[in-house]
Parts: structure tokens; sequence; C-alpha cells
């Protein structure tokens, strides 16, 4: 049953090459699958180590993990599975008494599994309770929250994480239903922004709401954000990183973190000499992002929006 299930609902991983490529610097060492989802990178990562070779797979998602424990399950001697955020990863490796490790890997989208097995409303092709928590063990779900925001902070919350240009109108229409009670799955989300959006391509609006509640729901940003600030500390010297983001306010993100920390001075430039203390701890390996090539596009059209970018420790 439970093989069956993963079957159905294990994620495509994207630019697995790439990924391989980019992270892996020696076989041996740790490395840490920071969205570890159904396994499907750490299962390549794991192929490429030697015995020696270890990797720590984190997911905010019990039962995605669950799923790929399951999967690796042969794998135990050489992997170690932590529910949590991958902000946490450097006390997790603090507990195993890993001090630095090879590399890490950051994999920022929906996999299959939560957008299609999970039953927490990520879709609105699905009729679900409108919850949206990678980790329902935590917080509480979008629906019960909605109502206490008011419209303006909700139309802010879909003007800046979903980059939403009728935010308020339909911000307007989300407070009014969530009052009286009637925002409370993923189908009456979807349609009341098919109700409300002016536009023919609402497709699109509903995908830009979705994902900004999302965003807000899981604090990904400021997630994402605390995490990259820790990078440094948690890498080896000549070990690297390795994040894939999905959507323009993440790569964003990284982009500009990765073009901050690969400086040796941050002054503005018309100080006639540096006045600041910063110093670079990475050097880009990306100058461009990689993107997934023609062929995984046309197989796996959910990897269309994917950016990766690299980076070593210095
Ligand atoms: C695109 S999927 C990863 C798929 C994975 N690379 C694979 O091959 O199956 C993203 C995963 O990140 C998890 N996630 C999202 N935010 C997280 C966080 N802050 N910490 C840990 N996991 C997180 C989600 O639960 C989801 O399983």
């Amino acid at each position: 049953m439970m093989s069956d299930l993963i079957e159905e609902v294990a994620h495509v991983p994207v630019m697995v090459d790439e990924v391989l490529e980019w992270l892996i610097t020696a076989t041996e060492g740790w490395y840490v699958d920071g969205t570890l989802g159904t396994g499907g990178h750490t299962a390549a990562i794991l192929s490429r180590l030697s015995p020696e070779g270890r990797v720590l797979g984190i997911d905010l998602d019990a039962e995605a993990l669950a799923l790929a424990c399951k999967r690796l399950s042969e794998e135990s001697s050489r992997l170690v599975l932590r529910q949590g955020s991958f902000a946490q990863a450097h006390l997790f490796l603090q507990e195993l008494e890993v001090m630095d490790c090879q590399g890490l890997l950051l994999d920022l989208g929906l996999s299959s599994y939560t957008l299609e097995g999970s039953g927490r409303g990520f879709s609105f092709q699905v009729d679900e309770p409108l919850d949206m928590r990678f980790d329902p063990s935590h917080g509480r779900p979008l629906h019960q929250v909605i109502p206490h925001l008011g419209s303006e902070i909700l139309a802010d919350i879909l003007s800046r994480y979903g980059e939403e240009r009728q935010a308020k109108h339909i911000a307007d229409a989300l407070y009014d239903k969530a009052t009286r009670n009637q925002l409370t799955t993923s189908s009456e989300l979807a349609e009341t922004v098919r109700n409300t959006a002016r536009s023919p391509l609402v497709n699109k609006t509903l995908a830009r709401v979705f994902q900004a509640l999302r965003i807000f729901i899981n604090d990904e940003l400021n997630t994402l954000q605390t995490t990259l600030e820790r990078l440094s500390d948690m890498l080896k010297s000549g070990g690297r990183a390795v994040v894939i983001s999905y959507h323009s306010l993440e790569d964003r993100l990284v982009k500009q973190f990765f073009t901050r920390e690969s400086k040796d001075c941050l002054c503005p430039p018309q100080l006639p000499q540096c006045v600041c203390t910063h110093t670079a701890t990475f050097k880009i390996l990306t100058p461009r992002p990689v993107t997934p090539s023609p062929e995984e596009q046309a197989n796996n059209p959910r990897c269309r929006s994917a950016k990766l970018r690299a980076v070593e420790r210095l």
C-alpha cells in the first residue's frame, strides 16, 4: 500500500544532473537536503557518495518525511532524517556533532506530494480544507487566520507575495467571505477569486493568490533569509550551497544574498576608500541561474520556472 502511495505522489526531482554537478565536491562527508520532500534529490545524492558519505534530510512535512523514509529505507546507515525547518539545519548538525557540511541543497518549490497528496488546500484545482501549512502541527490553518487579518493586511500580502495588481479588490472579497465563514476550503478561495478578478487570465491570478497566501502562512521568505544568513557557518571551506527557486521573489532574495556575500566591500562607490569590515564568504559559481533543459521542461512542465544558483564557501 505504502509503495503504491509513493508511486502515486512521488515528486519528480528537478534538474537532478545539474544539482549533482554543482553540489558534490567530495564523495565523503555530510550533505544536507533541507527540502527532502519524497527524497528524489537525496536518492540521487546518495548514489554519488561513497559508503562514508552521509545525508541529513530535513522537511517540515511529517507525511512527506515518512514517505521518503520508506522509500530510502535501504539507505538508513547513510541517511539521517529530521522533521523541522531548514532554518534549523545548524541545530540538527550540532546535535549530530557535525561541525560543518560539504554541501547544502534547498529545492524551494511545491512537491507533487504537497500539491496532490497532502490534502491541505495548496492547489486551486482540488477541493480541500484551506490549511496551506507545510507543518500542520504548528500554528493555525489559513482559513482560521484570514478573518483576523483585515482586508488591508490581506491586500498587502497579495501584493507583496503574489505581486498581484488587483490585490485590494480581491482582498476585500476574500475578507468579506472569511468573516462570514465562507472561505474554509481551497474551492471557496478559488471561486471567490474567479468571481472577483477582472482578468481573462484568471488561472494566473489564482496562481498568484495561492502563492501569496502560502508564502505568508509559512513565513517562507523570512525563513529563507534566515537560513541563507547561517550558510557560511554551516559549510566547510570549499563546500557548496545550491538553491532552486520557482518564483521571482525567492530568486531575487537568493541572488541578492549571494551577490552581497561574494563581495569584499559594501561601501558606496563614491567613498574614496573602504570603511566597511565586510569580507566575502562565498564565490558565485553560477553568474546566471541554471534552468532546466528544453527536454526536461517538455517532460515535466512543473519545472519550467525553476532557477538554480550555486555558491562555494571560501
Ligand atoms: C519541491 S519540494 C522538494 C522535493 C525534493 N527535492 C524531492 O526530490 O522530492 C519542497 C519541500 O520543501 C518542504 N519545505 C518547505 N519549506 C520548508 C522549510 N522551511 N523547511 C523544511 N522543509 C520545507 C516542503 O514540505 C516540500 O516537501
